[in-house]
């Protein structure tokens, strides 16, 4: 018997990925791990400037990546961008629905119907149509794995941030759904929960001193997370190392939500 039966469930070698939002921050960290462990991943952001700075990096570490620019909250990107992987890469196995949007900070009741409509569309419509363009590609390769990026706001509001927390407890739901309807097919979905994590999306949050000490007061490992430390979940999730996960929720929130 094989001494690296374990870790072989790992390897994601011969796997296609793609990640949105992977220009910088969680994404980022989350498709350089998953090329770590040997998969070609479709790498996207709005800006093809940016996705190709990123993967001039990723080259340089002989990692095999493809950038293309895509608005998630553009239905015909998301369409092009499903067609480009499968003309690029031959199929997709591995789906990280990651780049989400919170342009305002506000009371709930000042928050209008066309905000509502457009961080619905970036943030939860985006993840159920780019799934349902994949699902084909899946099946036809006999399994996959979608890991959709919510939040520990998911779970827990934070004032300021009632429709950021509607969206990522909307994604938690489209994830137990998926894996409810397309087990049969051996496809799997399952969710990260951040919490705190250092990146530009959050910068509202760290770089104000007093609101920083506020949340890490309440936070069990007193610290904000780095993204790579999102990463290694995301691997997990995607390889058969997690072959019997689906429809579940896992935070990496420095013990946050038992606080
Ligand atoms: N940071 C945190 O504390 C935290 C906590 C919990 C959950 N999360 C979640 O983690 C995920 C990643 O956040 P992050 O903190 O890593 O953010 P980030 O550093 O600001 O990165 C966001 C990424 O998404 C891309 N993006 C933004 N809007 C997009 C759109 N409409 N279409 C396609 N790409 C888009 C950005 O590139 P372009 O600007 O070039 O498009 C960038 O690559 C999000 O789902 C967020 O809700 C973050």
């Amino acid at each position: 018997m094989s001494g690296d039966r374990i870790k072989k469930g790992f390897d994601l070698t011969g796997k296609v990925a793609i990640v949105t939002g992977a220009s910088r921050g969680i994404g980022e960290s989350i498709a350089r791990g998953l090329a770590e462990f040997g998969a070609k991943v479709v790498i996207t952001s709005r800006s093809q400037e940016s996705i190709d700075a990123i993967a001039e990096n990723f080259y340089k570490d002989g990692f095999d990546v493809h950038p293309v620019a895509c608005h998630v909250g553009d239905e015909s990107n998301l369409h092009q961008l499903v067609e480009n992987a499968i003309q690029k890469y031959g199929g997709i196995d591995i789906l990280i629905n990651n780049a989400a949007t919170n342009p305002v900070y506000s009371p709930i009741e000042e928050m209008s119907g066309e905000l509502f409509d457009k961080m619905m569309n970036i943030n939860v419509k985006a993840a159920f149509t780019l799934s349902n363009l994949c699902l084909k590609s899946m099946q036809i390769r006999s399994g996959g794995s979608i890991v959709h990026i919510s939040s520990v706001e998911g779970f827990k509001p934070s004032a300021g941030l009632s429709l950021y927390s509607v969206n990522k407890a909307a994604l938690i739901m489209l994830a137990k759904a998926q894996a409810k309807e397309w087990g049969r097919y051996n496809v799997r979905s399952n969710v990260i929960c951040p919490g705190l994590v250092k990146t530009k999306f959050s910068s509202a949050l760290w770089k104000n001193q007093k609101v920083l000490d506020h949340w890490n007061e309440n936070i069990p490992l007193n610290r904000m997370a780095n993204p790579d430390e999102m990463a290694g979940l995301a691997v997990f999730l995607a390889s058969g190392a997690s072959s019997y996960c689906t429809g579940t929720t896992f935070t990496a929130d420095g013990g946050y939500l038992i606080s």
